[in-house]
């Protein structure tokens, strides 16, 4: 399946759940409520973003351009124009326009910064409208023992990936220092599978994560925090490029 058809699939989708509820939401959210916006339609596209940012981001985590560049194609060509009110345009724009950015990123760097632009794009119009969106991601609580192997180390790393990301998209502040918090708190060096410590080389490389970590405690504006957060994705692309 192409990925456009993937993607009229799951905006179908979201936008079937919002018709189960009401028939007037089979009209465009502008119209359906007079230039208002219509709840549920809204939340269907907003799983449906959602979702391809999240596919764009994990893309660049795996040293993925291809399967990056997929998603971010399809966030930048859905024409929202004839789905939203004319005032929410700006920050779709915002939105959008980084998307395209990830579609014509030339190495991973690159890309990294886009996906981390993405998600204080989503942030951004989040915050301009006041929501609360805190509750819909999960808590992040989760024990980690003392010492880790390397798949653990992993687990956490994602998990703070993840609390970064809503801590620019949602945005929350809290989600934020938590990812932070997360990976400055790890034991020192990840074992192997027999429990010795990982070799020296591989050992520096991801405490190179941890003092991505430092700086992202101390970087408190939005700007700063896109900066960070490329620079940390595009780390852990550069491990997982080729296969590491
Ligand atoms: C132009 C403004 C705008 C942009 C851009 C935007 N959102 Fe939203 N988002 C909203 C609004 C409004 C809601 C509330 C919809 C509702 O539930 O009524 C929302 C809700 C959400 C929700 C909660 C949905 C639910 O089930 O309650 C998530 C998750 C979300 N957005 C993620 C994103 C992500 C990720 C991006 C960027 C890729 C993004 N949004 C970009 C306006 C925006
Ligand atoms: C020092 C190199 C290195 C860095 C930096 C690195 N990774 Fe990894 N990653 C690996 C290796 C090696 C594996 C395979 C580990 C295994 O399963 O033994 C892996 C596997 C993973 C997995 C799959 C784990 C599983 O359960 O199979 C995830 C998820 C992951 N990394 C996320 C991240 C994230 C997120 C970052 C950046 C914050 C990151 N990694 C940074 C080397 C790295």
């Amino acid at each position: 399946m192409t990925p456009r058809r993937v993607l009229s699939l799951i905006l179908g989708l979201g936008l079937v759940g919002s018709c189960g509820s009401s028939q007037q939401a089979e009209e465009p959210a502008g119209e359906a409520s007079g230039g208002g916006e219509d709840a549920s339609t809204l939340r269907g596209h907003m799983s449906a973003n959602f979702n391809l940012a999240l596919t764009a981001r994990d893309g660049v985590i795996a040293g993925s351009m291809i399967q990056a560049r997929e998603a971010a194609v399809q966030l930048a060509e859905q024409d929202y124009s004839v789905l939203l009110p004319p005032n929410w345009m700006p920050g779709v724009e915002r939105m959008q326009s980084a998307a395209r950015e990830l579609t014509g990123a030339e190495d991973v760097a690159s890309a990294a910064g886009s996906v981390a632009e993405l998600a204080a794009a989503c942030g951004a119009c989040h915050a301009e409208r006041g929501l609360d969106l805190s509750s819909s991601h999960p808590s992040p609580a989760r024990d980690f023992g003392e010492a880790e192997d390397m798949r653990e180390r992993m687990q956490r790393h994602q998990r703070a990936a993840d609390n970064f990301w809503y801590g620019l998209s949602v945005p929350s502040d809290g989600a934020w220092q938590q990812a932070a918090q997360m990976l400055l708190d790890a034991p020192m060096s990840p074992t192997d599978e027999e429990g010795k410590a990982v070799r020296q080389e591989l050992a520096s490389r991801v405490d190179a994560v941890r003092a991505i970590a430092q700086r992202a405690l101390e970087a408190k504006g939005e700007q700063d925090r896109v900066q960070v957060y490329g620079e940390l994705l595009s780390t852990c692309a550069s491990c997982h490029q080729g296969g590491a």
